[in-house]
């Protein structure tokens, strides 16, 4: 028995390293610092996707062959009106990307490369438009016509804000969703991935291969923690904001509360995801005005775990999701959407 697969490798990978211990993190051997700093989330896509950094001409047709599909199947829209306005947008993400399976029938052996290339088209067309219309519909709207003309990520920003009279979205807030994007594009043999490896290693098709690692990422131990950690800081925030008081009951071992977006299956000294996602939301919130106290909350929140014996002998930091939830609601992001922005980054993975 190795829970939790330890030290159970499923597979030989090129696509990421990682080295928990000394927090280094790569994709196709490029440092995810140097990825953060210079490249834009098409860009990385195509570099995991396709193993190496496109030229020129090859990055224009990934995006428009990309951009042609942001609009989903005929009729496709109408499952967002069935749906209970209750659903969580994750369950929704999962369900039409399952349901996609249907409108391109005839297209799914994913051992036919020419389908698989074109249903990865799809699916990173297809996936801002099914997001934004599952935070849209339990408005009761519909989501505006896409902009091709505009980077993927502005495009996210219009379908899910734009109140259809074209306004342009802030620079920062499209560099910043690049950014966030980026940082979860991939993560080796994590719980989602090898949810959507060993559903692939059925032959199924990748819709539904895809639409089982939504699932798996939903939960608050994997990408649902985002969505807890902004539960958490608020609870922290109306009781008072007393930190030290979270750090006592995260290792009172009578209770289950643990601190959400501290530790790591891996990282053991710290999550180089988060180093860079706690310096950009510092100049996020700075460029856009805003002045967050839950950003106060969670520094000090930090500050005190990272002081505690508890927490540094089991060698428990803060992972990428203990800030990035911080830059999306300064994007306006509502809580219930952070494990789908992490669907989103994480899919070309
Ligand atoms: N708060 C308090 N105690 C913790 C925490 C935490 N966040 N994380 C681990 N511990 C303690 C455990 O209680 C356990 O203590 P014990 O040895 O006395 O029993 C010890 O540290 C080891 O914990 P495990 O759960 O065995 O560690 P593992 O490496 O398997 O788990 C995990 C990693 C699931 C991420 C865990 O640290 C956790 O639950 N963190 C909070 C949720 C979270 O932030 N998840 C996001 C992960 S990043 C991502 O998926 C993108």
């Amino acid at each position: 028995i190795d829970n939790g697969f330890a030290n159970t490798s499923a597979c030989d990978s090129a696509i990421t390293f990682l080295d928990g211990e000394l927090g280094i993190l790569r994709y196709r051997g490029i440092p995810i610092e140097e990825l953060a700093e210079k490249s834009n989330f098409l860009e990385t896509s195509f570099l995991l996707i396709h193993g190496r950094l496109p030229a020129q001409d090859e990055l224009e047709k990934f995006e428009r062959e990309i951009k042609a599909n942001y609009r989903l199947p005929q009729k496709m829209d109408r499952i967002f009106d069935v749906l209970p306005k209750a659903t969580h947008p994750m369950a929704i993400l999962s369900a039409v990307t399952s349901a996609l399976s249907g409108a391109y029938a005839d297209e799914l052996d994913p051992a036919n490369p020419d389908f698989v290339q074109k249903n990865i088209y799809r699916l990173m067309g297809h996936f801002p438009t099914i997001a934004a219309s599952a935070f849209r519909s339990a408005r009761g709207e519909s989501v505006p016509d896409p902009r091709n003309e505009i980077d993927y990520c502005a495009n996210f920003m219009h379908l899910m804000f734009s109140d259809r009279k074209n306004k342009d979205v802030p620079k920062e807030v499209v560099e910043a969703l690049h950014l966030l994007l980026i940082l979860h594009a991939d993560h080796e043999q994590n719980c989602s991935t090898s949810t959507v490896r060993l559903v692939g290693s059925s032959a199924a098709n990748l819709y539904s291969s895809v639409s089982a690692g939504v699932q798996a990422l939903w939960g608050p131990l994997h990408g649902g923690a985002n969505q807890a950690v902004m539960e958490m800081l608020e609870e922290i925030h109306r009781a008072g904001g007393n930190v030290n008081k979270a750090v006592a009951d995260a290792k009172d071992k009578n209770s289950s509360f643990r601190l959400m977006g501290f530790g790591h299956r891996v990282y053991k000294n710290f999550d180089p995801r988060a180093a860079i996602i706690k310096k950009a939301c510092d100049k996020v919130l700075a460029k856009l005005g805003i002045q967050d106290p839950l950003l106060d909350i969670a520094k000090r929140l930090e500050e005190a775990a990272l002081k505690d014996s508890y927490f540094v002998e089991k060698k428990l930091y803060p992972n990428v999701d203990f800030y990035s939830g911080i830059i999306y609601s300064a994007l306006k992001i509502p809580v219930n959407m952070f494990t789908v922005m992490f669907a989103l980054g994480r899919l070309p993975g």
